[in-house]
């Protein structure tokens, strides 16, 4: 393997039993994904892009294959070191962000720091993440009392809460209208940016691809093909 890559599927497969049919959800998946670049998986509905990022985040294990993080087959880990893997190495963006109810914006973020002891460096980190995406105001709202997009941008301080080397967004701004889809993704990548972070973002949407450096076509459950892009453009400036 060669040192650049962070993540390898090596022969992927994934089945669902759905009582007596067996739904191939990846088929034969051969995917390498370098440390440091942002990477869209794009495809459309069904073709497995969530069956991937679930994989790769250690959500799932696949029926057979290899899922190598760094060199380590995660699709072979017990339970223990597999939540071991997702607290420690892995930041999760979804569709509905997935935020607590009962907690307000700032216990959401010091939610994902909670190994850590120090209660007054765990505050100090949350609301230093929520100033970063531009809601330190907003510490004290709970979920409710938040829009949409505000929740989502409380979802990607509380990814990056651990300074996790891979970030997997699962399609982050499909629940969000444009112009707040826009605003959430370029918040996204300004909080990426200079990290070094690896980012594997999936969507349907084409519209959203020209933000990747590389962009991953899924179809019927592998890919398709590869497309690099060596003029990312600013989430600001994406139609769709
Ligand atoms: N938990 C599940 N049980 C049964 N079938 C599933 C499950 N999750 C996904 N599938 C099926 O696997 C295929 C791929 O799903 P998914 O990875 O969610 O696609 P995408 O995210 O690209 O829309 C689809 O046919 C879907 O219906
Ligand atoms: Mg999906």
């Amino acid at each position: 393997m060669p040192p650049e890559t962070l993540i390898q599927l090596d022969s992927v497969n994934k089945d669902y039993q759905m009582g007596e049919v067996t739904v191939h959800a990846l088929r034969d998946m051969e995917l390498s994904l370098p440390a440091g670049v942002f990477t869209v998986l794009l495809g459309p509905s069904g073709c497995g892009k969530t069956t991937t990022l679930n994989l790769i985040g250690g959500l799932d294990r696949p029926t057979s294959g290899r899922v190598l993080v760094q060199g380590r087959n995660i699709a072979v880990l017990g339970d223990k070191q597999l939540t071991g893997y997702r607290r420690e190495q892995v930041g999760f963006i979804f569709q509905f962000f997935n935020l607590i109810p009962t907690l307000n914006a700032r216990e959401n973020v010091e939610f994902a720091l909670a190994l850590r002891k120090d209660q007054a460096e765990i505050k100090g980190r949350a609301l230093e993440l929520l100033d970063m995406v531009g809601l330190k105001d907003r510490s004290g709202h709970f979920p409710s009392q938040l829009s949409g997009g505000e929740q989502q941008r409380v979802a990607i301080a509380r990814a990056l809460a651990n300074d996790s080397s891979v970030i997997l967004c699962d399609e982050p701004a499909g629940n969000l209208d444009v112009e707040t889809g826009r605003h959430v993704l370029s918040v996204l990548h300004d909080m990426i940016q200079d990290r070094g972070t690896t980012v594997i973002m999936v969507t349907h949407n084409t519209a959203l691809a020209p933000m990747a450096d590389s962009i991953v076509h899924i179809h019927d459950g592998s890919v398709a093909s590869i497309e690099q892009n060596d003029n990312p453009v600013d989430a600001s400036q994406l139609e769709w």
